[in-house]
């Protein structure tokens, strides 16, 4: 039997996301491990989460870094202490460097609120509400230097309804969100483990 992969999640605030990735990669017929969860913000939600399942979090607050590299570097000391092989970014609300996201080049997910590449960026669901857009959801994507960039590895549709507020229309993608990581991260676990698809 091959190791399972060394998975890292990378959150901000209430790690809802990270919790769903958690339970997928504790089921013993998923072939990845949670080792490790970074937070940038001390105050994150999420911290309390990983306390009670006993996953190692990491804080590494941004603001006591000078610098973005510096800020990555000890992120990547953190990710070379636990052999992390793959990262998942779920609501981790710092750009990265160009740097580090070559250095882990498709092996860096990221999950973001639309259906991309339309409305990369910040408050998705208020301007797609604004635009009268019927169709909204939410894409896992490889990460590239680019934000919000990267090819698409599962995307989910919802129904923009009429009498939506940016709330109820968050509410229902982010149901869908709990159904795409899961499945883009069985995805990109193959695809490692298959060489002849790298
Ligand atoms: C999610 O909607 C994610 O797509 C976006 O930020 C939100 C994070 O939620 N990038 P949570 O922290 O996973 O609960």
């Amino acid at each position: 039997m091959t190791q399972p992969v060394r998975v890292a999640v990378l959150f901000s605030g209430r790690g809802s996301n990270m919790q769903t990735l958690a339970q997928h990669l504790a089921k013993p017929s998923v072939a990845g491990e949670f080792v490790l969860a970074i937070t940038n913000r001390p105050a994150a939600k999420g911290i309390e989460f990983c306390q009670a399942q006993n996953v190692p979090c990491a804080v590494i607050d941004h603001k006591a870094f000078d610098t973005r590299a510096g800020f990555e570097a000890a992120m990547q000391n953190a990710l070379d202490e636990e052999e992390v092989e793959l990262i998942c970014a779920a609501g981790f609300m710092r750009l990265l460097t160009p740097d580090f996201v070559t250095r882990w080049h498709d092996r860096i997910i990221n999950i973001h609120p639309s259906l991309l590449p339309a409305y990369k960026g910040l408050d998705t669901h208020a301007r797609v509400l604004a635009d009268g857009a019927k169709e909204h959801g939410c894409s896992v994507h490889y990460m590239r230097a680019e934000m919000d960039d990267g090819p698409v590895i599962v995307q989910k549709r919802v129904p923009v309804k009429a009498d939506d507020t940016p709330q109820t229309l968050a509410a229902r993608v982010l149901k869908q969100e709990y159904i795409a990581y899961p499945e883009a991260i069985d995805i990109v676990i193959k695809n490692l483990k298959n060489p002849k698809l790298r």
